[in-house]
């Protein structure tokens, strides 16, 4: 989707459709008003006569007298003073629903005065890049299905226009980025395997010059000793692949940001299966990896000041003769012996020898996310992802990122008062730790392999995809984790 920014006379504007908002109680957004004197009164009066009363809903109007738009989408944003980025995201929602329903593949949005900040139109860029998205990989559109919105021009003042700039630039980067994860989201488990990660790690790197990357074979994690990840993808006939994707886009000796993504790109239990319901969706179960791939390539877009390395071990997690029995021992890339009590904690098994690995880029701090557990989604539903972390600062940092992408997390503890329910006697640590906490229990077992650096977890098990009716990958966290590294790139240039 493209993105512009444009400035002038509103009324003077050529555009197929102009979209303009109304508050409740027929109240004209400083835009609409501009245009309702260009008009004469005509939008006044139209709106005594209409059914929008600036609540929920719109009106479309063509041939405005003294417009140059075709025609004019009145969208209704609700109460003046109780409007803001949220309510306004949710009206645009509405807006492009209607425009796409007409076939309209231009619009010009005119945002009301006070909301046309650099939040808000990111905001609103990754909304239409994300009303606009369509699965088509793996299946035929259907016949007369509404094309989606090509592309968008935002319309503010003078004064905002150096802030809309950066914001459209930033907000396409992160749509970018959101779009390949839920991409690689939602392609089925039979194509999105571990290999084709790793072909599109380098593909990634083909495109993008300042990317660089690397992928480990099972050779390589054997002679490492990565015995907890190799044993995951031994009940597979797909080989595991450990990828290493760089980017320098910062000072020779600035310590890396480093993201850590579990990609296992099908998740079916091991010995100790799933059951059949919805067993399709554990085909998200990479989408920890793929948020890798997206905040890596929206950092790119952005040419953040940073350096930034985004790992993702990927293995799929299959019953099989040589797959791991419950009781089983590995030794991972630590030193620390793991009985695997429960096959299907194998998102742990994975990336704890990543999260070894990555101690040899002397990071500034680490962050994994995982579709870790079901009991996250038990504990905080599907609305936040849950954030794991004994280090106050980072929590916080985090907690405000996520705030301030409308891609919210929500803290649990990872106290070490936990960590018994981890003991094990044949081995140094149990791969789970019963029924209570089981999320926080997971990320206590995580714990025990990030000793060496600041580090964080988000298990977005409730987050990464919606189920039911409009099943389909959301592409989160990577809204949170692109604020994230434009936060981290600002403090490091003092800017
Ligand atoms: N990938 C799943 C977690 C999951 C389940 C995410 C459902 C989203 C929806 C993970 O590998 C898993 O199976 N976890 C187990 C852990 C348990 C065996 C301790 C779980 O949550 O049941
Ligand atoms: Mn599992
Ligand atoms: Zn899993």
């Amino acid at each position: 989707m493209e993105f512009q920014i444009v400035g002038g006379d509103l009324a003077k504007t050529k555009t197929p459709c102009l979209i303009v908002g109304v508050f409740d109680k027929r109240k004209l957004s400083g835009p609409a008003e501009a245009l309702d004197k260009a008009t004469d009164g005509a939008i006044a009066a139209l709106l005594r006569k209409g059914e929008l009363d600036g609540g929920k809903g719109w009106l479309l109007a063509y041939d405005l007298p003294g417009i140059a738009a075709e025609r004019v989408l009145l969208v209704g944003l609700g109460k003046r003073k109780e409007c803001d980025r949220d309510k306004l995201t949710k009206a645009l929602s509405t807006a492009l629903g209607r425009l796409s329903e007409g076939g309209l593949r231009k619009a010009l949005l005119a945002l009301p005065t006070g909301l046309d900040d650099y939040a808000t139109v990111r905001a609103t860029a990754l909304q239409a890049a994300h009303l606009a998205y369509r699965y088509d990989q793996t299946k035929a559109p259907k016949k007369d299905a509404p094309e989606p919105l090509q592309t968008l021009a935002i319309w503010v003042e003078k004064a905002k226009r150096r802030d809309a700039e950066r914001a459209i630039a930033h907000g396409s980067a992160i749509a970018d980025g959101v779009q390949l994860a839920r991409e690689l989201g939602n392609l089925p488990g039979n194509i999105c395997t571990p290999t084709y990660l790793a072909a599109r790690a380098l593909d990634l790197a083909k495109d993008e010059k300042a990317l660089k990357t690397e992928v480990l074979e099972e050779s390589d994690m054997q002679s490492l000793g990565m015995g907890a990840l190799l044993s995951v993808s031994r009940g597979s006939r797909e080989p595991a692949k450990l990828i290493v994707m760089r980017y320098d886009g910062g000072e020779d000796k600035a310590k890396p940001v480093v993201l850590v993504g579990k990609g296992l790109t099908f998740d079916a239990g091991g010995i100790s299966i799933k059951p059949a319901a919805d067993m399709d969706e554990m085909k998200y179960d990479m989408a920890g990896g793929a948020s890798v791939f997206g905040a890596v390539l929206a950092a790119v877009r952005m040419q953040l000041p940073i350096n930034l390395i985004g790992v993702v071990p990927a293995s799929e997690n299959l019953p099989d003769g040589a797959a791991n029995k419950p009781g089983d021992v590995v030794t991972s890339l630590s030193g620390q012996t793991i009985e695997i009590l429960n096959t299907d904690a194998e998102g742990r098994l994975i990336l704890c020898d990543a999260l070894t690995y990555v101690e040899r880029f002397e990071p500034a701090v680490v962050l994994d996310m995982a579709t870790l557990t079901g009991a996250c989604i038990v504990a905080l539903g599907r609305h936040p992802s849950g954030l794991f972390t004994g280090d106050g600062k980072l929590a916080r940092e985090l907690s405000e990122a996520g705030d301030a992408a409308d891609d919210r997390v929500w803290r649990l503890p990872v106290w070490d008062d936990y960590q018994k329910q981890l003991d094990s006697n044949f081995a140094d640590i149990a791969n789970i730790g019963g029924r209570d906490g089981g999320a926080i229990t997971a990320a206590c077992f995580l714990a025990r392999f990030t000793k060496a650096y600041r580090w964080a977890h988000l298990d977005i098990a409730g987050t990464a995809w919606v189920t039911g009716k409009d099943k389909g990958s959301t592409g989160r966290p990577v809204p949170l984790l692109a604020e994230f590294l434009i936060r981290q790139g600002s403090a490091d240039s003092g800017r």
